[in-house]
């Protein structure tokens, strides 16, 4: 009997192989429909799980909604791809050692030493928190040995977004041993797949390829511990059939809400069906599950659309906004940091007058930034201090509260550098806690950035950590925001804490932060928070729920700033996005302000060295963002000219009304008769109302022809367009869309 004859029901093999087949074909019964179906649906989009006969749990549709939930039981009949050998390649969770033979989202040994795992439903509920979420929820069972998972779906109906998790059961008579753990695990049917993903490093964040995905496996994933985003974040798009364009196509966009080591696995199969399992990186984790115990998988969280990148994007901001990050529809402090304009050579004479300069700028807050503390060590540079977190009497000799109140004196915020996480070997806290620090005990350091990780899988450095901050605001309680940086990763990962649980340390260490992360949230839930990572070294929605913003990259050069933000914007909302005006890159003044304001604007600059214009234009920069900052943070994104394949970048923020928008052009090339040649298309206005386009931030003494004395209606700025006029001359060019009265 060849291996196709076994594939076959025993009636049909009473023929021979050839005759047997199509009899099989025609009966229709390659592909046997599944017993049960589970519908999981947002507004637009569908995911259909189905149990088979054997009761195995298989992904039988992924896409648009169908209007009756009852025909997706028909979807897998009409694929003929192929042979399944195994049946389990739609796995919804695929277990490993037992009839599977691709990658897998659980991987596990257990307690008896035997390594095969079976995954059978068992049964499945819907549980509704609101009338836009609702969580359904499959538990399975291994048969011989009772290990359960549990695969849970949030939908947020309206976002058409949904976080996927895995809850791992130990029901066995010992420990578990866990090898692999993923959150997620889909599977997509396409002709072809076009994955767009990121890389990069200290200050080329978000550098980004879209390659078509070939039969194997792409993985993208990182091993840094902390920083995990410094090569590769967790952050990826799927375009289906074809690469998706703005307006068109089919494209997944997904992220792993995890801090810490991540996995994605993207394995185009043998059948030309692509299957995506996302989650933590397995890498030196494993881990052991007690007796009766329960792992929680980070979520994976995904948006679909038919309708191309830019509602995918518009998914995810409006998750974002509404659900994830903290304040998402509120507002942001615009400030003046003083890193790069005095790095760590200040006092406190020296602060009071960048205090008075922030509230001359028009500013909400002056941020202090690094090198404000130590004393044994103090923090001169980066090679000391770090971990002494008490004032430096030199530099701050009447501490923090001297300087809040100079704020306070001046009408603005105060907001404050920390770095809790990390310790340099040059500390007392080194000298006083060699224990709590993460390296190998009979191996030399090797430091990053001349500093050293501390163990957040240990109790009390969680309570070290916390109490940075709460010591912060117990004793200054007017500090109004934390900028809370993590420049280092994690090399010879030892935790002297975890003794004989090594393979624990990845996992536990962001389990740490997040624990330390919540006590600040349960005790200071208000507080905005700035995520930084040495630049944009930690971007994902695992951290973000506990922050208001994140700091894209350190490289601020606004031609490179165009592209990163344009990379973020695919995935995270502008409020998010905190954009500072400073001195690298050689465009004028306006330039770089324009680039900064398609965000959280900020500035890093030495504003008593400004020219009386410069200062005027910044001024006036200030109070023309207040009055559109309503627009770019909660508005809804469309991306209108990329970069990447224009002279020019364009995009714009238009409002839920649809009675206000703000359009962001900027010139990227320098090349002879670089511009807007044609006109660029708008999006997102209603094509029934008239609109009013005016050029605003203009130059002190500048003259504009963009005046909004004509009135165009949505239908002609949408498929006429408008022409920015964007050219040397006018490097960067902010449109205000207003609606005549
Ligand atoms: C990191 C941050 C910078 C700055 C420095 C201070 O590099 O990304 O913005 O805060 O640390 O040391």
């Amino acid at each position: 009997m060849t291996l196709r004859d076994k594939q076959l029901p025993a009636f049909f093999r009473k023929f021979t192989f050839p005759v047997a087949f199509i009899f099989y074909l025609i009966s229709g019964q390659v592909v046997a429909q599944p017993a049960t179906v589970i519908p999981i649906e947002s507004q637009q989009n569908a995911l259909a799980i189905g149990i088979d006969a054997e009761k195995r749990a298989g992904v039988i549709y992924f896409g648009a909604k169908l209007n009756n939930a009852s025909e997706y039981q028909h979807a897998p009949a009409m694929y003929r791809q192929g042979d399944d050998y195994s049946g389990i390649l739609h796995s919804a969770y695929t277990p490993s050692g037992s009839r599977n033979l691709v990658e897998p989202a659980i991987w596990v040994t257990h307690a008896d030493g035997n390594t095969s795992l079976d995954l059978q439903y068992v049964s499945h509920q819907v549980q509704k928190t609101d009338n836009n979420v609702s969580t359904t929820s499959i538990l399975l069972r291994d048969p011989v040995y009772g290990l359960e998972v549990t695969l849970y779906y949030k939908v947020y109906a309206q976002e058409n977004v949904i976080e996927q998790w895995s809850v791992i059961k130990n029901n066995e008579k010992g420990n578990v041993t866990l090898h692999k753990y993923a959150s997620a695990n889909l599977y997509l049917k396409a002709s072809e797949y076009y994955l767009k993903h990121y890389h990069g490093d200290w200050a080329k964040e978000m550098k980004t390829e879209e390659i078509r995905l070939t039969p194997g496996i792409k993985v993208l994933d990182t091993k840094l511990g902390t920083r995990a985003n410094l090569y590769q974040p967790p952050t990826f798009m799927v375009s289906l059939d074809k690469a998706a364009s703005e307006t068109e196509g089919r494209v997944l966009y997904g992220s792993v809400e995890w801090s810490g080591n991540f996995r994605i696995d993207l394995e185009v199969d043998p059948l030309n069906n692509l299957r995506v399992i996302a989650g933590i990186n397995p890498h030196a984790s494993t881990y052991t599950l007690a007796k009766g115990q329960e792992f929680t998988t980070p979520m994976f969280v995904y948006t679909y659309s038919e309708h191309g990148k830019g509602e995918a994007s518009r998914n995810m901001h409006r998750w974002a906004r509404k659900y994830k990050i903290m304040q998402g529809n509120g507002s942001r402090l615009t400030l003046l940091n003083n890193w790069e304009a005095t790095y760590f050579d200040f006092n406190e004479t020296k602060l009071a007058e960048l205090i008075k300069d922030t509230k001359k700028l028009g500013v909400d807050m002056f941020l202090l930034d690094d090198g404000w503390f130590a004393n044994k060590y103090p923090r001169n540079s980066d090679n000391a201090g770090l971990g002494d977190w008490q004032e430096n009497v030199k530099k701050l000799p009447h501490g923090i509260g001297y300087l809040v109140k100079e704020a306070q004196n001046n009408q603005v915020k105060f907001g404050i550098w920390v770095e809790p996480e990390m310790v340099n070997p040059k500390s007392e806290l080194y000298e006083k806690h060699p224990d709590w620090i993460i390296r190998q005990p009979g191996r030399s350091e090797h430091l990053y950035r001349n500093q050293l990780v501390l163990d957040l899988s240990n109790p009390k450095v969680q309570d070290f950590v916390f109490g940075v901050l709460d010591n912060i605001l117990t004793k200054n309680p007017g500090v109004a925001f934390f900028k809370w940086d993590c420049n280092a990763v994690i090399y010879n990962a030892y935790s002297s804490y975890l003794k004989d649980k090594q393979s624990h340390l990845y996992v536990e260490y962001v389990r740490g932060l997040y624990k330390v992360l919540q006590r600040f949230r349960a005790k200071y839930p208000e507080l905005p928070m700035m995520l930084c990572s040495g630049g944009g070294g930690r971007v994902d929605y695992g951290a973000l729920q506990y922050f208001t913003e994140f700091w894209l990259s350190d490289n601020t050069d606004p031609l490179e700033r165009i592209f990163i933000q344009w990379e973020y914007s695919y995935f995270f909302p502008a409020i998010s996005h905190d954009n500072h005006v400073t001195d690298w890159g050689k465009q004028p003044i306006k330039f770089r302000t324009d680039v900064a304001m398609m965000g959280k604007l900020g500035f890093d600059i030495v504003v008593s060295e400004l020219k009386a214009e410069d200062l005027k234009f910044c001024q006036d920069a200030v109070s023309t963002y207040k009055s559109i900052s309503d627009v770019v943070w909660h508005g809804d994104l469309y991306r209108l000219a990329n970069p990447r394949e224009n002279d020019f970048a364009s995009l714009m923020y238009v409002n839920e009304a649809k009675n206000r928008a703000v359009m962001f052009n900027y010139l990227v090339s320098n090349r002879y008769g670089a511009g807007s040649g044609s006109p660029v298309k708008l999006g997102g206005l209603e094509p029934a109302k008239k609109y009013q386009v005016k050029e605003i931030n203009l130059y002190p003494g500048t003259k504009t022809d963009i005046t909004g004395e004509t009135s165009y209606s949505g239908n002609y700025l949408m498929t006429v367009g408008y022409n920015p006029m964007v050219n040397a001359r006018r490097a960067s060019v902010i449109l205000e869309i207003t609606e005549a009265k």
